[in-house]
């Protein structure tokens, strides 16, 4: 039996969405509650996880596990409805394979959403936030083992992981649209529990403004890759201990439907002006 190598399964991933959906300029990474963002999408193809070879699959209730492509105000655009979390059981090559397989069928652009805890206090369960660096508490790092050369150098550079551009441009579209944005630091730790009060001190004290369970290895990947990267939140609840109420997974879904209008709107301006 052949063993095929991890760049391999990317190729052959690549190939079946690529037949499935063609090609596509930017690819957006639906978080928990956002997935029905896909209507967005005109002349829209898609495939499902299953179909996919060597492709993980979502396991997580709110991520629905399927690959599309259409356009969107004349761009071509992916669309993941589902992504894969360390919490499930996925070592970070998994994880971050879409990243992968984005960057072998040329993707320049990639949105990553995601529903996350609010840590700083003057934040609000419903805001947005802007992901302007990571704090990565995992204690894991996707591009541990050996480096695949050739899509980006053993030693990535990770002072501008979240391109500064596509920032920009995301401000000002929050700005034009009336939608208030935060700005901040997102901390990565593994989950699935959510974190301890303490644990939400200590990621406060570091200088987070929200926690959550995905995000930062496909950050890293991309930017590896030399892909730029955006990175939005949705503050679904303020995290452990800063209310004093449990949290949990039903209350994240119900934040995040509350504000996927605001969230659309704005995830469709920055993909018009991109
Ligand atoms: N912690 C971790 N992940 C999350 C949270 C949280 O409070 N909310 C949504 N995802």
């Amino acid at each position: 039996m052949t063993v095929l190598t991890y760049a391999e399964k990317i190729n052959l991933a690549a190939t079946a969405i690529e037949r499935a959906c063609g090609k596509a300029d930017i690819a957006v990474v639906l978080g928990s509650g956002l997935g029905d963002y896909v209507e967005a999408l005109q002349d829209a193809s898609s495939i499902d996880y299953h179909d996919i070879p060597h492709f993980p699959i979502s396991t997580v209730e709110g991520h629905k596990g399927r690959w599309y492509a259409g356009t969107l105000h004349g761009k071509t655009v992916y669309m993941m409805q589902g992504r894969f979390h360390a919490y499930e059981g996925y070592d970070l090559a998994e994880v971050t394979m879409p990243i992968r397989v984005m960057q072998k069928l040329g993707v320049s652009t990639i949105i990553l959403t995601n529903a996350a805890g609010g840590v700083n206090l003057d934040y609000q369960a419903g805001d947005l936030m802007l992901i302007t660096d990571f704090l990565n508490l995992s204690g894991k790092n996707p591009l541990t083992g050996s480096n695949l050369d050739e899509y980006g150098p053993r030693f990535p550079d990770m002072t501008y992981a979240l391109d500064r551009e596509l920032q920009a441009l995301t401000l000002a579209v929050a700005e034009k649209q009336h939608i208030p944005l935060q700005k901040g630091v997102y901390c990565w730790l593994n989950g699935p529990t959510y974190e301890t009060p303490a644990e939400i001190r200590m990621t406060r004290a570091l200088g987070a403004d929200a926690v959550g369970m995905s995000t930062v290895p496909e950050i890293i990947v991309a930017r590896h890759g030399g892909t730029r990267v955006l990175g939005l939140s949705c503050i679904t609840n303020m995290a452990a201990g800063v209310l004093d109420q449990p949290l949990n997974h039903a209350e994240v879904m119900e934040m995040g439907n509350k504000v996927k209008d605001t969230f659309r709107k704005l995830l469709d301006g920055v993909i018009e002006a991109l």
